[in-house]
């Protein structure tokens, strides 16, 4: 069992960032990763619907025998985590809100934070809840930046255009009193516009990413229920998507940080 792949999924390419954390970390792990392409974006449709397409990916990935799956979308894990983990039990099913939790409370134990995420996310709460989990009362507060989505999608992520985007949401985070010590990217397409965001956000506030811890979560999994790939052959990625399998490797290469053969995207369709 132990040399199946590991699962990832996302609504799209952006959860490619959260692999490259993942193939950097894990790097004799195979990975089979799932694009919903064909229905991106997440994060503007009702929690139920984000659960019924992420069941849906899932369930496509537990037919290809995985042993764990990832779970690389922050829309999808802050709304249909707990009926993943119980559905494909015993699976073990991993998010990446609470490791990006865990990152933000590292970062800033006293807070406050700031989270941006999509609109779903913020609306469901589940970081406010995840850092809440910490115990301590740090304040939190929240944004949604729903059209960083669309601009990194299309490889705009520096230059005025990114920049004018990030003034118009961070810059009302940055006037709050107290100001926030730590900043979430809790979205998978937010990693690709670090440095605009950075450049907004000024160098007292840190970045928190939540695609190395959520790694070292996967880490930890693997080695406690004796999961690690034991194989010395070299491991190989498969590359799953929705719809348009050249836009997926064309465009995925930004976000994963390597070369995609769009030869090795394979179509698949998650309603049959
Ligand atoms: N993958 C989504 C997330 O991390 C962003 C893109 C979408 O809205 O589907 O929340």
């Amino acid at each position: 069992m132990s040399d199946a792949a590991i699962g990832i999924f996302d609504s799209g390419i952006g959860g490619l960032t959260v692999m490259r954390a993942l193939v950097a970390h894990l790097p004799n792990e195979e990975f089979i990763y799932l694009g919903d392409t064909a229905r991106l974006p997440y994060g503007t449709k009702s929690g139920d619907t984000v659960t019924r397409y992420a069941v849906q990916a899932a369930a496509a990935l537990m037919k290809r025998k995985v042993k764990m799956l990832v779970v690389a979308c922050n829309t999808a894990s802050a709304v249909a985590l707990p009926a993943l983990q119980e559905m494909f039990a015993p699976v073990p099913v991993v998010g990446v809100i609470v490791p990006g939790a865990e990152a933000a409370v590292t970062a800033a134990p006293e807070g406050p934070i700031a989270v941006i995420a999509t609109e779903g996310t913020v609306k469901g709460g589940a970081y406010v809840r995840a850092i809440e989990d910490h115990g301590r009362s740090i304040p939190v507060i929240q944004q949604a930046c729903s059209l960083f989505v669309s601009i990194a999608e299309e490889g705009l992520v520096e230059g005025d255009i990114a920049e004018a985007i990030a003034r118009r949401y961070i810059e009302p985070l940055l006037a709050a009193v107290p100001k926030p010590k730590a900043l979430v990217l809790g979205c998978t397409h937010f990693p690709a516009l670090k440095n605009t965001i950075a450049k907004v956000a000024g160098p007292d506030i840190r970045l928190v990413d939540s695609a190395e811890t959520t790694a070292k979560a996967v880490e930890k999994i693997l080695r406690e229920k004796n999961l690690k790939r034991g194989s010395a052959a070299k491991p190989s990625h498969t590359f799953l998507a929705t719809d348009a399998p050249d836009r997926f490797a064309r465009v995925g290469e930004i976000f994963l940080g390597q070369p995609i053969d769009p030869g090795r995207v394979e179509l698949v369709d998650l309603q049959t």
